[in-house]
């Protein structure tokens, strides 16, 4: 005999209460509910959490959903059925003529006709929902909500056992549970690049989303014959990044693909890192090819000691002027600011303090975030600050040392660099003061090592770079 839909949403809710309590991964309780509730509702489900920024919803756990339509696009936490800023239930009854359904093709394209949407709460605060896609014209009733309702409450206890272990109960006002949701995420990279490049993401707390959205590029009749699917998508700098670790023929095929993307969606920002880049990436941090790759004598040098002088007397200038009826604190980034920060403060006219700060680098062999090492001695509270590095590459410690000290309520911030080197940028970072662009390429001197190397070099140079061995694919 059938059970009635009462016992089986007892059944089920049984059954997940016990998963949820026992000592199995987060990201398996998620996909028991999300893969339990589907079944009772005869669903499409998808648990959809909250970015860091609050503002998208992402799908991180479903069942029975096509990935087309996982791969829609990001959802607006405003702009798609609203259960989440309203804290409650919201029923879609006819997905067709709904304004609140964001992306209205491709539900029908999924065959999607009523939906539901129950906000996951935690600490009293939306953070998700669990969202329910039903193929026919669904009635939803109480029992229904109901329903749906303890199996969102069932994701908040598991997001709530994995953030609670992970910060000892420390945050009590939780933003967002998305940086918790390292651990939570079944990701398949499709190369071994991808994740470590995840893995460099993670340590700068940088929330990535991977492959998330399938942009249609070329479409013929009701059919779309080309597609493009950049690898990451990063909430918090808004940034899609496509890596490339393959073969130049490709990658002339997949720089075609995204001229096109930029033409018809002129406002994704979209970056390409390239097989090169991508090793000198990793080679910083000491890994991939290049990493066992020794450095020797000059290649060419990008600018001489007095160019250098010349340059850092301007910014000199500059701040004096600008900072003439306050007193700044110069911040120096550790180790590479020495050189730069001690011909910049003797330029410098106006009173001031100095101090400095080190952080530690990525490193592969442990999975640690990123730490200060060394914290500024001076308070900073109040204080006029600058921040003196030798390079902005990626942006990405910058970016970190900035919101360490946002945190501390400066009276105001701001950022000065020897060099920019503004084609590798990841992080949007603003800078106030730069010394010199420099192309994309490593340079060293000056306080700029490689390896520790080449640090007392009065100019800035590019190294000849070798390989110990000549066999790299
Ligand atoms: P970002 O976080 O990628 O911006 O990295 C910035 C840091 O990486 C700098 O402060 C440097 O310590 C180091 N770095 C980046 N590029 C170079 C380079 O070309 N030579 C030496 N160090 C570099
Ligand atoms: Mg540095």
């Amino acid at each position: 005999m059938p059970l009635t839909k009462e016992k089986e949403y007892y059944k089920a809710t049984r059954r997940a209460v016990a998963i949820v309590n026992s000592s199995v991964p987060a990201k398996e309780k998620l996909d028991a509910i999300a893969r339990a509730t589907a079944r009772c509702m005869e669903s499409g489900v998808s648990i959809v959490l909250l970015d860091s920024t609050k503002t998208k919803l992402i799908h991180n756990f479903s069942w029975g959903l096509p990935k087309f339509f996982l791969r829609k696009g990001l959802l607006d936490v405003h702009k798609s059925l609203g259960e989440v800023p309203l804290g409650q239930p919201v029923i879609v009854p006819d997905a067709g003529s709904d304004s609140r359904i964001q992306f209205p093709e491709m539900a029908a394209k999924a065959g999607i006709v009523s939906m539901l949407g129950v906000p996951v709460m935690l600490h009293g605060s939306a953070v998700g929902s669990v969202r329910v896609y039903s193929r026919k014209h669904f009635e939803y009733t109480n029992q229904d909500i109901a329903f749906v309702t303890a199996m969102a409450n069932l994701v908040a206890l598991a997001l709530g056992s994995t953030t609670s272990s992970q910060t000892e109960g420390a945050t009590k006002d939780i933003k967002s549970v998305a940086p918790s949701l390292r651990q939570l995420r079944s990701v398949t990279f499709a190369h071994p690049s991808e994740r470590d490049f995840a893995n460099i993401l993670d340590f700068y707390d940088i929330e990535w989303v991977y492959e998330p959205r399938s942009f249609p590029l070329k479409q013929e009749d009701d059919k779309i014959t080309e597609m493009f699917t950049p690898d990451f998508y990063l909430p918090g700098l808004d940034l899609y990044v496509e890596l490339t670790t393959m073969k130049q023929g490709l990658v002339t095929r997949k720089n075609r693909k995204l001229r096109h993307l930029r033409e018809m969606y002129p406002d994704v920002k979209i970056t390409l890192l390239y097989k090169n880049d991508y090793d000198k990436l990793l080679a910083k941090y000491g890994g991939g090819p290049l990493a066992q790759t020794r450095a020797h004598g000059i290649k060419r040098v990008l600018f001489s000691a007095t160019e250098i002088a010349d340059r850092v007397q301007l910014v000199a200038q500059q701040i004096s002027k600008d900072y003439a009826s306050r007193r700044p604190l110069l911040l120096g980034v550790q180790r590479g600011f020495l050189c730069f920060m001690a011909d910049l403060i003797r330029c410098i006219t106006v009173p001031l303090d100095v101090d400095f700060l080190g952080i530690s680098y990525y490193d592969r062999s442990d999975d640690a975030a990123v730490k200060i090492t060394k914290d500024v001695d001076l308070s900073v509270t109040g204080r006029h600050v600058i921040v003196v590095e030798d390079i902005i590459d990626t942006g990405i410690t910058l970016s970190y040392i900035l919101g360490h000290l946002k945190e501390r309520h400066t009276a105001s911030l701001a950022t000065c660099t020897l060099l920019d080197r503004r084609v590798r940028r990841l992080a949007d970072v603003p800078l106030d003061y730069v010394g010199f662009e420099v192309p994309d390429e490593f340079v060293v001197g000056y306080g700029l090592d490689y390896k520790e190397e080449y640090r007392n070099l009065p100019f800035i140079a590019i190294p000849v770079i070798r390989k110990q061995r000549a066999k790299e694919k």
